[in-house]
């Protein structure tokens, strides 16, 4: 399900969306955002808020879990810190597919590119900090917000008002599973 942020749905557009992604919750248990695959658990905290600003309404629904603990490992060697952290288990990130996670406090992404091939980077574009999307048909990065394009295979620039590419997180493969360390 590609999402757009800045998107302008009438009503009945809104409420087939609506529709749609309820569709895929039930159906699938899990959701395709922009990409990112997002397993759902069995049970949520829904919350349902209008906020009636000034400026703008806001309908907010939030659906609300809490996050299994990940394992944590810190390395200290005299001149440097190793923060080791497993992302998924062995097996269940599809080929294709992309997953979020957080490291080091920032929010990342973890691609499994090809079979046994992951790639992962912080996931904010380098140029105005706006959040990144995986789009699997070009394997490539986006940036909805001014059209970067990234390769997800090195990070290097493809497109847009971007200089700088991404920097790969480094990543151990083990039976384990994936983990990022550095
Ligand atoms: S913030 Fe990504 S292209 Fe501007």
């Amino acid at each position: 399900m590609k999402i757009r942020k800045d998107l302008a749905l009438s009503r009945s557009e809104a409420a087939r969306f609506l529709k749609a992604l309820a569709a895929e919750i039930e159906e699938k248990g899990r959701l395709d955002l922009n990409g990112l695959d997002v397993p759902l658990p069995a049970l949520f905290k829904v919350e349902l808020e209008y906020k009636d600003k000034p400026d703008k309404k806001k309908l907010e629904i939030e659906f609300k879990w809490p996050v299994e603990s990940l394992s944590v490992s810190v390395v200290r060697n005299k001149d440097s810190v190793t923060e080791r952290i497993r992302i998924v288990s062995h097996g269940s990130l599809p080929v294709g597919k992309a997953v979020g996670f957080v490291y080091r406090g920032r929010e990342s992404l973890l691609i499994h590119l090809a079979p046994g091939e992951y790639k992962a980077y912080h996931r904010r574009c380098p140029h105005k900090g706006e959040p990144l999307s995986w789009y699997e048909p070009t394997r490539e990065i986006h940036c909805e917000a001014h059209g970067a394009v990234f390769d997800a295979a090195t990070g290097a620039v493809l497109k847009g008002p971007v200089r700088e590419g991404l920097r790969p997180i480094r990543l151990e493969v083990t039976d384990e599973g994936i983990f990022a360390a550095e």
